[in-house]
Protein backbone atom coordinates (compact mmCIF):
# COMPACT_ATOMS: atom_id res chain seq x y z
CA UNK A 1 0.00 0.00 0.00
CA UNK A 2 1.30 3.50 -0.60
CA UNK A 3 0.17 5.44 2.03
CA UNK A 4 -0.03 9.74 2.02
CA UNK A 5 0.09 10.36 5.89
CA UNK A 6 -0.91 14.06 6.81
CA UNK A 7 1.16 16.08 9.97
CA UNK A 8 3.37 12.54 10.21
CA UNK A 9 6.08 14.85 12.51
CA UNK A 10 3.44 15.40 15.04
CA UNK A 11 2.73 13.46 17.87
CA UNK A 12 0.45 10.89 16.96
CA UNK A 13 1.78 11.08 13.24
CA UNK A 14 4.93 10.00 13.75
CA UNK A 15 4.32 7.21 15.94
CA UNK A 16 1.24 5.85 13.56
CA UNK A 17 4.24 6.05 10.54
CA UNK A 18 6.58 4.08 12.36
CA UNK A 19 3.92 1.52 13.56
CA UNK A 20 2.62 1.01 10.28
CA UNK A 21 5.92 1.00 7.67
CA UNK A 22 7.16 -1.45 10.66
CA UNK A 23 3.96 -4.05 10.72
CA UNK A 24 3.82 -4.30 6.68
CA UNK A 25 7.32 -4.68 5.04
CA UNK A 26 5.76 -3.92 1.65
CA UNK A 27 3.27 -0.70 2.65
CA UNK A 28 5.40 3.03 1.94
CA UNK A 29 4.85 6.51 3.06
CA UNK A 30 4.58 10.13 1.72
CA UNK A 31 4.55 12.29 4.88
CA UNK A 32 3.51 15.64 4.28
CA UNK A 33 4.30 17.95 7.20
CA UNK A 34 4.81 21.53 7.27
CA UNK A 35 6.47 21.82 10.40
CA UNK A 36 4.79 24.14 13.10
CA UNK A 37 5.71 24.43 16.15
CA UNK A 38 4.34 20.96 16.96
CA UNK A 39 6.00 19.16 14.06
CA UNK A 40 9.51 18.01 14.67
CA UNK A 41 11.58 15.64 12.40
CA UNK A 42 13.41 14.67 15.70
CA UNK A 43 10.20 12.20 16.06
CA UNK A 44 11.03 10.66 12.89
CA UNK A 45 14.86 10.50 12.96
CA UNK A 46 15.16 6.84 13.11
CA UNK A 47 13.63 6.74 9.66
CA UNK A 48 15.72 9.11 7.65
CA UNK A 49 17.41 6.30 6.21
CA UNK A 50 14.31 4.15 5.12
CA UNK A 51 13.75 4.26 1.44
CA UNK A 52 10.31 3.52 2.16
CA UNK A 53 9.89 7.05 3.76
CA UNK A 54 9.93 10.41 2.82
CA UNK A 55 8.67 13.66 3.86
CA UNK A 56 7.23 16.50 2.07
CA UNK A 57 8.03 19.95 3.91
CA UNK A 58 4.06 21.23 2.68
CA UNK A 59 0.75 23.11 3.80
CA UNK A 60 -1.98 20.57 3.81
CA UNK A 61 -3.82 24.43 2.87
CA UNK A 62 -1.95 24.68 -0.29
CA UNK A 63 -4.04 22.11 -3.29
CA UNK A 64 -0.41 21.81 -5.31
CA UNK A 65 1.48 20.33 -2.55
CA UNK A 66 -1.15 18.44 -1.85
CA UNK A 67 -2.12 16.70 -5.50
CA UNK A 68 1.77 16.37 -5.46
CA UNK A 69 2.22 14.49 -2.72
CA UNK A 70 -1.44 12.58 -3.19
CA UNK A 71 -0.62 11.64 -6.98
CA UNK A 72 -0.61 7.33 -7.24
CA UNK A 73 -1.82 7.03 -3.35
CA UNK A 74 -3.67 4.37 -2.46
CA UNK A 75 -5.13 5.95 0.46
CA UNK A 76 -4.76 9.26 2.73
CA UNK A 77 -4.54 9.49 7.02
CA UNK A 78 -5.14 12.15 7.86
CA UNK A 79 -3.67 13.74 11.26
CA UNK A 80 -2.59 17.13 10.39
CA UNK A 81 -4.26 19.66 12.67
CA UNK A 82 -3.46 22.39 14.84
CA UNK A 83 -4.42 20.30 17.76
CA UNK A 84 -4.43 21.89 21.42
CA UNK A 85 -7.75 23.36 22.80
CA UNK A 86 -5.55 26.54 24.86
CA UNK A 87 -4.50 27.88 21.70
CA UNK A 88 -7.80 27.75 20.19
CA UNK A 89 -8.82 29.91 22.97
CA UNK A 90 -6.37 32.39 22.49
CA UNK A 91 -6.71 32.48 18.49
CA UNK A 92 -9.11 30.20 16.07
CA UNK A 93 -7.32 31.25 12.92
CA UNK A 94 -5.06 29.06 12.28
CA UNK A 95 -7.62 26.49 13.43
CA UNK A 96 -10.26 26.97 10.79
CA UNK A 97 -7.42 27.38 8.25
CA UNK A 98 -5.89 23.97 8.57
CA UNK A 99 -8.06 21.96 10.38
CA UNK A 100 -11.09 23.37 8.15
CA UNK A 101 -9.72 24.64 5.30
CA UNK A 102 -7.05 22.22 4.56
CA UNK A 103 -9.22 19.19 5.58
CA UNK A 104 -11.51 20.58 2.62
CA UNK A 105 -8.13 20.82 0.22
CA UNK A 106 -7.44 16.79 1.09
CA UNK A 107 -11.02 15.73 0.28
CA UNK A 108 -10.78 17.81 -3.06
CA UNK A 109 -7.35 16.25 -4.03
CA UNK A 110 -8.84 12.75 -2.88
CA UNK A 111 -11.71 13.12 -5.23
CA UNK A 112 -10.25 14.12 -8.18
CA UNK A 113 -7.00 12.11 -7.92
CA UNK A 114 -9.63 8.85 -7.27
CA UNK A 115 -8.19 7.82 -3.83
CA UNK A 116 -9.40 4.47 -2.42
CA UNK A 117 -9.74 5.47 1.38
CA UNK A 118 -9.19 8.20 3.66
CA UNK A 119 -9.21 8.35 6.87
CA UNK A 120 -9.91 11.59 8.78
CA UNK A 121 -8.38 10.94 12.51
CA UNK A 122 -10.77 13.30 14.71
CA UNK A 123 -11.55 13.87 18.15
CA UNK A 124 -13.73 12.84 21.23
CA UNK A 125 -14.57 16.60 21.82
CA UNK A 126 -16.74 16.83 18.79
CA UNK A 127 -19.31 15.29 21.30
CA UNK A 128 -18.85 17.99 23.45
CA UNK A 129 -19.04 17.27 27.70
CA UNK A 130 -20.70 14.55 28.45
CA UNK A 131 -21.91 14.90 31.82
CA UNK A 132 -23.76 11.10 32.12
CA UNK A 133 -23.49 8.06 29.60
CA UNK A 134 -21.10 7.58 26.99
CA UNK A 135 -20.99 9.32 23.38
CA UNK A 136 -22.02 6.94 20.64
CA UNK A 137 -20.85 7.93 17.21
CA UNK A 138 -24.41 8.66 15.87
CA UNK A 139 -24.69 11.12 19.10
CA UNK A 140 -25.43 14.77 17.70
CA UNK A 141 -21.96 17.39 17.30
CA UNK A 142 -21.92 19.70 20.12
CA UNK A 143 -18.55 20.99 20.23
CA UNK A 144 -17.78 23.43 23.09
CA UNK A 145 -13.67 25.33 22.09
CA UNK A 146 -13.11 26.41 18.77
CA UNK A 147 -10.43 23.13 18.62
CA UNK A 148 -13.88 21.27 18.77
CA UNK A 149 -15.64 23.44 16.54
CA UNK A 150 -12.97 23.60 14.21
CA UNK A 151 -12.77 19.49 14.10
CA UNK A 152 -16.81 18.76 14.14
CA UNK A 153 -16.60 21.18 10.34
CA UNK A 154 -14.06 18.75 9.26
CA UNK A 155 -15.96 15.73 9.96
CA UNK A 156 -18.95 17.16 8.71
CA UNK A 157 -17.00 18.06 5.42
CA UNK A 158 -15.78 14.56 5.40
CA UNK A 159 -19.50 13.31 5.56
CA UNK A 160 -20.69 15.25 2.96
CA UNK A 161 -17.98 14.22 0.27
CA UNK A 162 -18.83 11.03 1.40
CA UNK A 163 -22.51 11.65 0.37
CA UNK A 164 -22.54 14.00 -2.49
CA UNK A 165 -18.98 12.75 -4.27
CA UNK A 166 -18.93 9.08 -3.42
CA UNK A 167 -15.52 9.43 -1.49
CA UNK A 168 -14.52 6.36 0.31
CA UNK A 169 -13.55 8.07 3.41
CA UNK A 170 -13.75 7.13 7.47
CA UNK A 171 -13.42 9.33 10.66
CA UNK A 172 -11.90 7.90 14.03
CA UNK A 173 -12.35 10.03 16.96
CA UNK A 174 -10.15 9.60 19.72
CA UNK A 175 -9.75 10.19 23.33
CA UNK A 176 -6.62 12.08 25.15
CA UNK A 177 -3.78 9.96 23.70
CA UNK A 178 -0.49 9.86 25.76
CA UNK A 179 2.65 8.39 25.06
CA UNK A 180 6.36 8.99 23.61
CA UNK A 181 6.39 12.32 21.24
CA UNK A 182 3.74 14.48 23.00
CA UNK A 183 4.79 18.04 22.81
CA UNK A 184 4.90 19.11 26.39
CA UNK A 185 2.62 21.55 26.27
CA UNK A 186 -0.38 18.90 26.79
CA UNK A 187 -1.43 18.15 29.91
CA UNK A 188 0.70 14.86 30.71
CA UNK A 189 4.11 15.61 29.36
CA UNK A 190 3.69 18.92 30.96
CA UNK A 191 2.89 17.28 34.29
CA UNK A 192 5.63 14.47 33.20
CA UNK A 193 8.52 17.08 32.58
CA UNK A 194 7.82 19.96 35.15
CA UNK A 195 8.01 16.90 37.86
CA UNK A 196 11.30 15.79 36.93
CA UNK A 197 12.58 19.60 37.26
CA UNK A 198 10.24 20.17 40.61
CA UNK A 199 8.03 22.94 39.05
CA UNK A 200 4.93 23.15 39.31
CA UNK A 201 2.11 21.62 37.32
CA UNK A 202 -0.92 24.22 36.86
CA UNK A 203 -4.20 23.00 37.72
CA UNK A 204 -7.08 23.94 35.92
CA UNK A 205 -10.81 24.39 37.85
CA UNK A 206 -11.67 22.03 40.61
CA UNK A 207 -10.02 19.40 39.02
CA UNK A 208 -12.07 17.07 38.50
CA UNK A 209 -12.91 17.25 34.96
CA UNK A 210 -12.74 13.52 33.82
CA UNK A 211 -10.63 12.16 30.58
CA UNK A 212 -10.60 8.45 29.03
CA UNK A 213 -6.89 8.12 28.30
CA UNK A 214 -5.82 6.05 25.45
CA UNK A 215 -1.75 5.30 24.63
CA UNK A 216 -0.72 6.54 21.94
CA UNK A 217 0.06 2.80 19.81
CA UNK A 218 -3.10 1.75 21.02
CA UNK A 219 -4.60 4.64 18.76
CA UNK A 220 -2.49 4.39 15.76
CA UNK A 221 -3.41 0.18 15.95
CA UNK A 222 -7.04 1.60 15.83
CA UNK A 223 -6.59 4.13 12.89
CA UNK A 224 -4.76 1.42 10.65
CA UNK A 225 -7.08 -0.87 11.58
CA UNK A 226 -9.89 1.53 10.60
CA UNK A 227 -7.96 2.16 7.30
CA UNK A 228 -8.37 -1.59 6.61
CA UNK A 229 -11.17 -2.49 8.51
CA UNK A 230 -13.60 0.66 8.28
CA UNK A 231 -16.94 1.05 6.50
CA UNK A 232 -17.38 4.16 4.19
CA UNK A 233 -19.18 7.18 5.97
CA UNK A 234 -18.73 5.97 8.66
CA UNK A 235 -17.35 6.96 11.93
CA UNK A 236 -15.44 5.02 15.31
CA UNK A 237 -14.91 5.87 18.70
CA UNK A 238 -11.68 5.07 19.88
CA UNK A 239 -11.57 5.03 23.75
CA UNK A 240 -8.80 4.04 25.81
CA UNK A 241 -8.56 1.58 29.26
CA UNK A 242 -8.41 4.32 31.60
CA UNK A 243 -10.77 7.10 32.65
CA UNK A 244 -10.43 9.31 35.85
CA UNK A 245 -10.56 12.94 36.79
CA UNK A 246 -7.34 15.40 35.96
CA UNK A 247 -6.51 14.80 40.01
CA UNK A 248 -6.17 11.18 40.12
CA UNK A 249 -4.23 11.24 36.93
CA UNK A 250 -1.89 13.25 38.82
CA UNK A 251 -1.95 11.57 42.20
CA UNK A 252 -0.78 8.24 39.45
CA UNK A 253 1.87 10.19 38.44
CA UNK A 254 2.80 11.71 41.77
CA UNK A 255 2.75 8.36 43.27
CA UNK A 256 5.20 6.99 40.41
CA UNK A 257 7.47 9.38 40.53
CA UNK A 258 7.66 10.45 44.05
CA UNK A 259 6.98 14.31 44.03
CA UNK A 260 5.31 15.97 46.67
CA UNK A 261 1.49 17.59 46.47
CA UNK A 262 2.77 20.68 46.92
CA UNK A 263 3.88 21.08 43.16
CA UNK A 264 -0.04 20.88 41.81
CA UNK A 265 -1.17 24.36 41.62
CA UNK A 266 -4.67 25.41 41.51
CA UNK A 267 -5.55 28.39 38.81
CA UNK A 268 -8.53 29.63 37.40
CA UNK A 269 -10.06 27.30 35.26
CA UNK A 270 -9.96 27.05 31.04
CA UNK A 271 -12.60 28.73 29.96
CA UNK A 272 -15.33 26.70 28.34
CA UNK A 273 -13.87 23.44 30.27
CA UNK A 274 -15.23 20.57 29.10
CA UNK A 275 -16.23 18.59 32.33
CA UNK A 276 -16.46 14.84 30.97
CA UNK A 277 -15.60 12.60 27.62
CA UNK A 278 -16.37 9.26 27.53
CA UNK A 279 -16.63 7.75 24.09
CA UNK A 280 -18.82 4.00 23.28
CA UNK A 281 -16.21 2.11 21.53
CA UNK A 282 -18.58 -1.10 20.67
CA UNK A 283 -19.28 -0.34 17.28
CA UNK A 284 -14.95 -0.14 16.55
CA UNK A 285 -14.29 -3.56 19.27
CA UNK A 286 -17.42 -5.20 17.96
CA UNK A 287 -14.86 -5.00 14.20
CA UNK A 288 -12.48 -7.32 16.60
CA UNK A 289 -10.73 -4.43 17.75
CA UNK A 290 -8.74 -4.97 20.86
CA UNK A 291 -6.24 -2.73 23.25
CA UNK A 292 -2.74 -4.33 23.68
CA UNK A 293 -1.78 -1.86 26.38
CA UNK A 294 -3.34 -1.52 29.65
CA UNK A 295 -2.79 1.67 31.08
CA UNK A 296 -0.68 1.26 34.09
CA UNK A 297 2.38 -0.07 32.52
CA UNK A 298 1.50 2.29 29.59
CA UNK A 299 1.65 5.24 32.14
CA UNK A 300 4.85 4.09 33.59
CA UNK A 301 6.46 3.69 30.38
CA UNK A 302 5.91 7.09 29.38
CA UNK A 303 7.13 8.45 32.66
CA UNK A 304 10.54 6.43 31.62
CA UNK A 305 10.08 7.76 27.76
CA UNK A 306 10.31 11.44 29.19
CA UNK A 307 13.11 10.60 31.53
CA UNK A 308 15.55 8.53 29.44
CA UNK A 309 14.53 11.72 26.27
CA UNK A 310 15.56 14.93 27.54
CA UNK A 311 17.24 15.85 24.73
CA UNK A 312 14.17 15.97 22.90
CA UNK A 313 11.54 17.65 25.26
CA UNK A 314 14.43 20.02 26.77
CA UNK A 315 14.77 22.15 23.79
CA UNK A 316 11.35 22.61 23.42
CA UNK A 317 10.68 23.46 26.77
CA UNK A 318 13.42 25.75 26.61
CA UNK A 319 12.15 27.47 23.23
CA UNK A 320 9.34 28.60 25.84
CA UNK A 321 6.37 28.63 23.16
CA UNK A 322 4.47 26.21 24.86
CA UNK A 323 4.17 28.43 28.11
CA UNK A 324 2.64 31.17 26.09
CA UNK A 325 -0.82 30.43 26.86
CA UNK A 326 0.38 30.19 30.74
CA UNK A 327 1.88 33.65 30.81
CA UNK A 328 -0.96 35.05 28.85
CA UNK A 329 -4.02 34.01 31.39
CA UNK A 330 -1.37 33.47 34.36
CA UNK A 331 0.83 36.46 33.88
CA UNK A 332 3.85 34.08 33.75
CA UNK A 333 3.63 33.89 37.80
CA UNK A 334 3.16 29.62 37.11
CA UNK A 335 5.35 28.25 35.18
CA UNK A 336 8.95 28.61 35.41
CA UNK A 337 8.93 29.30 39.19
CA UNK A 338 10.52 26.55 41.18
CA UNK A 339 8.65 24.69 43.93
CA UNK A 340 9.29 26.15 46.89
CA UNK A 341 10.64 29.59 45.34
CA UNK A 342 8.59 32.95 46.57
CA UNK A 343 5.35 33.73 44.47
CA UNK A 344 5.89 36.63 42.40
P1 LIG B 1 0.26 17.54 16.94
O1 LIG B 1 -0.13 18.96 17.23
O2 LIG B 1 1.26 16.86 17.79
O3 LIG B 1 0.81 17.43 15.43
C1 LIG B 1 0.19 18.05 14.35
C2 LIG B 1 1.11 17.91 13.14
O4 LIG B 1 0.45 18.48 11.99
C3 LIG B 1 2.45 18.63 13.30
O5 LIG B 1 3.51 17.81 12.86
C4 LIG B 1 2.29 19.86 12.41
O6 LIG B 1 3.53 20.32 11.88
C5 LIG B 1 1.37 19.33 11.32
N1 LIG B 1 0.60 20.40 10.67
C6 LIG B 1 -0.14 21.36 11.29
N2 LIG B 1 -0.68 22.19 10.37
C7 LIG B 1 -0.29 21.73 9.16
C8 LIG B 1 -0.53 22.15 7.84
N3 LIG B 1 -1.28 23.24 7.57
N4 LIG B 1 0.02 21.45 6.81
C9 LIG B 1 0.78 20.35 7.07
N5 LIG B 1 1.07 19.91 8.32
C10 LIG B 1 0.53 20.58 9.35
O7 LIG B 1 -1.11 16.74 16.89
P2 LIG B 1 -1.45 15.29 17.48
O8 LIG B 1 -1.70 15.40 18.92
O9 LIG B 1 -0.48 14.32 16.95
O10 LIG B 1 -2.88 15.06 16.77
C11 LIG B 1 -2.96 14.50 15.47
C12 LIG B 1 -4.42 14.43 15.06
O11 LIG B 1 -5.13 13.62 15.99
C13 LIG B 1 -5.13 15.78 15.04
O12 LIG B 1 -5.99 15.80 13.92
C14 LIG B 1 -5.93 15.81 16.34
O13 LIG B 1 -7.07 16.59 16.21
C15 LIG B 1 -6.26 14.34 16.50
N6 LIG B 1 -6.45 13.88 17.89
C16 LIG B 1 -5.49 14.13 18.84
C17 LIG B 1 -5.66 13.64 20.13
C18 LIG B 1 -4.64 13.87 21.22
O14 LIG B 1 -4.88 13.50 22.38
N7 LIG B 1 -3.47 14.44 20.93
C19 LIG B 1 -6.81 12.89 20.45
C20 LIG B 1 -7.78 12.68 19.46
C21 LIG B 1 -7.57 13.17 18.18
O1 LIG C 1 -10.01 14.35 23.97
C1 LIG C 1 -9.17 14.36 22.86
C2 LIG C 1 -8.38 15.65 22.86
O2 LIG C 1 -7.44 15.53 23.93
C3 LIG C 1 -7.66 15.95 21.55
O3 LIG C 1 -8.61 16.13 20.53
C4 LIG C 1 -6.78 17.20 21.68
O4 LIG C 1 -6.03 17.38 20.50
C5 LIG C 1 -5.84 17.00 22.85
O5 LIG C 1 -5.08 18.18 23.05
C6 LIG C 1 -6.61 16.65 24.12
O6 LIG C 1 -7.41 17.77 24.56
P1 LIG C 1 -7.56 18.13 26.13
O7 LIG C 1 -7.93 19.54 26.24
O8 LIG C 1 -8.40 17.13 26.83
O9 LIG C 1 -6.04 17.84 26.58
P2 LIG C 1 -5.02 18.67 27.49
O10 LIG C 1 -3.80 17.84 27.57
O11 LIG C 1 -4.86 20.08 27.05
O12 LIG C 1 -5.76 18.67 28.90
C7 LIG C 1 -6.15 17.49 29.55
C8 LIG C 1 -6.91 17.87 30.79
O13 LIG C 1 -6.00 18.51 31.72
C9 LIG C 1 -8.01 18.88 30.54
O14 LIG C 1 -9.11 18.62 31.41
C10 LIG C 1 -7.38 20.23 30.91
C11 LIG C 1 -6.41 19.85 32.01
N1 LIG C 1 -5.18 20.67 32.07
C12 LIG C 1 -4.46 20.83 30.92
C13 LIG C 1 -3.29 21.54 30.91
C14 LIG C 1 -2.51 21.72 29.64
C15 LIG C 1 -4.75 21.22 33.26
O15 LIG C 1 -5.41 21.06 34.32
N2 LIG C 1 -3.59 21.95 33.27
C16 LIG C 1 -2.84 22.13 32.13
O16 LIG C 1 -1.78 22.82 32.19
Amino acid sequence: MRLLVTGGLGFIGSNFVRHVLKSHPSWTVVNIDVLTYAGNPANLADLARNPRYRWVRGDIRDPRAVAGCMEGADAVVHFAAESHVDRSILDASSFIETNVLGTNVLLDAARRLSVGRFVHVSTDEVYGSVEQGFSTEDDPLAPNSPYAASKAASDLLVRSYVVTHGLPAVITRASNNFGPYQYPEKALPLLITNFMDDLPFPLYGDGLNVRDWVYVLDHVRAVEFVLLKGKTGEAYNVGGTHSCTNKELIERVRGLMGKPASLVTPVPDRPGHDRRYALDCRKLTSLGFKHAHPFEAALAKTIAWYRANPAWWRPLKKAGGYKKYYDKQYAGRLVGRRAGAPKR
